[in-house]
């Protein structure tokens, strides 16, 4: 299951996430399973502090499982510390840090400026230069698609309207039953925006979606697991997924997703409490 982004690439819409997963030896346990159990994009961030490590991984596993970097989709994304006029330079460390020859997608990780409260004029400032030095990124080969994180209706408009040539490919944000927003959806489905769902799951040390009981009702009815029918509920509705995984048995139930959740069924989990945000890293 793939997604054509503006560009023409092709990137899967089942990705892997990897928050908080760092360390040279586990970075390379964990992606060693999540290449055999399929997964060929992985999301990382500059904040996760596993750029490196991930590169590093992937020269040694990328020829073990037969794969060359053309099989392998990598997302990134630019540190609020990093907004602005030195969102090129933090490119280019993420690259060099990745080693990986080019980037296929380079997200704003946040709409605001560390350290500037989020009312100032200056967050729209430093949002559009960011921008601004995205799309010279894309042009120099740095990185082959950009997109943003954590925007909501105002910022997607705010840049749609001064996109300086390059339209964002994807905005990923926080999304499972208890938070989603339909007009968000709604725009970027109509600007051709691909939108990637965070947290599907609850998040890290979050077994709060897992264990509802509309949730566990239909896993029972469909004979699929908790997990499996949150990140299908997602996909049914054209979002990509980035479940994150240690186990391997996560690993191979995340992405083992072909399957059909009835009309009912999608809009119990649609209609729950919604506003329960559980993070934003
Ligand atoms: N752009 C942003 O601001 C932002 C914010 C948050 C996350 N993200 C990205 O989105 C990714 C995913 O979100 P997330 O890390 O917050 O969490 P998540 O994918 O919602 O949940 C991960 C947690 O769920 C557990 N899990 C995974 N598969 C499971 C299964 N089949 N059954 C039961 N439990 C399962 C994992 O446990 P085990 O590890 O023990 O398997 C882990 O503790 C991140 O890793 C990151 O790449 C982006």
């Amino acid at each position: 299951m793939k997604f054509k982004l503006h560009s023409g690439d092709l990137m899967p819409l089942i990705g892997f996430g990897t928050y908080q997963i760092r360390g040279t030896q586990l970075i390379k346990d964990v992606l060693d399973k999540a290449l055999a159990a399929g997964y060929r994009s992985i999301d990382s961030a500059a904040v996760y502090d596993n750029e490196e490590d991930i590169g590093k991984a992937l020269k040694e596993l990328l020829p073990k499982h037969n794969l060359t970097r053309q099989d392998i989709f990598i997302t990134t994304k630019l540190s609020p510390r990093d907004q602005g006029e030195r969102a090129y330079q933090a490119l280019e460390r993420s690259l060099k840090n990745l080693d990986c020859g080019y980037i296929d997608l380079y997200l704003i990780h946040w709409p605001g400026v560390h350290g500037i409260n989020a009312t100032k004029e200056d967050n729209i400032r430093a949002r559009d230069q960011s921008w601004q030095q995205m799309v010279k990124g894309v042009k120099n080969g740095l990185t082959r698609n950009i997109g943003v994180s954590n925007y909501n209706v105002r910022h997607i408009r705010e840049l749609i309207t001064n996109d300086h040539g390059i339209k964002p490919a994807l905005n990923q944000v926080e999304w499972h039953p208890h938070y989603h927003q339909s007009e968000l959806l709604d725009l970027c489905k109509k600007e051709g925006i691909l939108l990637q769902a965070y947290s599907s799951l609850g998040g890290s040390d979050n077994k709060e979606l897992l264990g509802n009981s509309e949730v566990k009702r239909i896993s029972e009815k469909l004979g699929k697991s908790p997990a499996q029918i949150l990140l299908r509920w997602a996909l049914q509705q054209n979002i990509a997924i980035i479940p994150k995984a240690r186990s391997q048995k996560h690993m191979e139930e995340n992405i083992d997703l072909n399957f059909s959740i009835p009309e009912e069924d999608m809009k119990a989990l649609s209609s729950f409490n919604q506003k329960k945000i559980f993070l934003g890293s």
